[in-house]
């Protein structure tokens, strides 16, 4: 197939660990016998350095072209002056909205060799496989905000057609996967929350393969560090995502490892790994790529349609971490490169044996 994939590096250890899911792509591409062209565009910091706009007119237009999106990172001390009118994360919020990109899409998998990383003990950690599926759109973070010397408020807002498509979403997702649904909101004390438990309700009635089951958010909070396993996806508004999936990307151990898509629009998705732009490690070769990596998969899945490929780059990926050197933060001393090249070499491997 051919596929036009715009990369966005962005700032710090961005660029370094693009590169490495270009890379990744390139090799694909080459030994399924796909034609993928990739173009760079500025954003963020380096967008601002260059065209003193965090989404300069050519990459939004290039966005608005393409197939997918690769995203390395944004943001960094230089730009992270309070006073400053621009910021690197105003490039991100502007294009999720020129996208029209709705779910958040963030699987947690923990390797046995890295489980030892994580805070939690391994007997908690055993088997867990989980996707985050946080809206992204609406609630209290887009609603009406007011300030005066004495309160401020938010407003926090749903429409019934918000709900039903994050929760469709989460749904057809669980029938791929271990058929469960966990909704999580807060329905003993807002409105928001008891529309969108209705909602997902009335949805379940058309999934009835798959189990559905509601959570507040304060048990959630606790339920992810106490049994993590026993969930398959889980679905919920903006800020509960916001903050539950800062909590879950903890427990898989590092950062470094861990992929996301943002998906559901009428334009192209954008896959990027969780972590920020590292600026203490920039520039050294110490990044860890499979976050990255693995967010090239998830394009290959679900933006391209390409499940086989897909597979083969996360069977790749589990590879390494089963038997390779790893990076810094996952107890190696590998460089980018270096598990970068390791990842690639068992791409060969893997697409040979398939
Ligand atoms: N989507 C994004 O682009 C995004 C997300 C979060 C933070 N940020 C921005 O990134 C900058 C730095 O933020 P932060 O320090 O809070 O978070 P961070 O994720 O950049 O780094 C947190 C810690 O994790 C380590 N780390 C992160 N990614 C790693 C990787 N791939 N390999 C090895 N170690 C890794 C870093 O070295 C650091 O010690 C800030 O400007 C922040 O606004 C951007």
């Amino acid at each position: 197939m051919r596929a036009s994939i715009v990369v966005l590096p962005g700032d710090g250890i961005g660029p370094e660990v693009a590169s490495a899911g270009v890379a990744v792509l390139r090799q694909v591409a080459e030994r399924f016998g796909h034609e993928f062209t990739f173009a760079e565009h500025a954003i963020g910091g380096d967008a601002i350095d260059r065209f003193g706009d965090p989404l300069p007119v050519q990459t939004r237009e290039a966005l608005l072209a393409a197939d997918a999106i690769l995203l390395g990172a944004v943001g960094g001390p230089k730009w992270s002056d309070p006073n400053a009118t621009v910021r690197p994360e105003q490039g991100l919020l502007a294009m999720r909205k020129l996208l029209g990109v709705f779910a958040n899409v963030r699987p947690l998998k923990l390797h046995p060799r890295t489980a030892a990383l994580s805070p939690l003990k391994p007997e908690r950690t055993k088997g867990v496989d989980l996707v985050f599926i946080r809206e992204l759109t609406g609630g209290i973070y887009f609603g009406a905000k007011t300030r005066s010397e004495t309160d401020a408020t938010d407003e926090c807002r749903y429409t019934v057609e918000e709900i039903e498509r994050v929760v469709r979403h989460a749904f057809e997702l669980a029938r791929t996967r271990k058929k469960k649904v966990t909704s999580v909101d807060k329905a003993n004390v807002l409105e928001t929350s008891r529309l969108w438990r209705s909602v997902a309700t009335r949805v379940a009635a058309d999934y009835p393969d798959v189990e559905l089951e509601h959570q507040l958010v304060d048990s959630m909070a606790m339920h992810l560090l106490t049994r993590p396993a026993d969930y398959d996806v889980i679905v919920t508004e903006n800020m509960f995502g916001d903050i539950l999936t800062d909590e879950a990307s903890v427990l898989a151990g590092s950062l470094g490892l861990s992929p996301s898509a943002s998906i559901g629009g009428p334009g192209a998705g954008v896959y990027e790994p969780i972590h920020g732009s590292a600026p203490d490690i920039a520039g050294q070769s110490l990044a860890n790529p499979l976050g990255t990596i693995l967010s090239a998969a998830m394009l290959l899945r679900h933006s391209l349609g390409l499940p086989d490929e897909a597979a083969v780059v996360e069977a790749a990926v589990d590879h390494v971490l089963e038997h390779g050197n790893l990076t810094r933060d996952l107890g190696g001393n590998a460089t980018t490169h270096a598990v970068t090249r390791a990842v690639l070499d068992a791409c060969n491997a893997k697409a040979e044996a398939a």
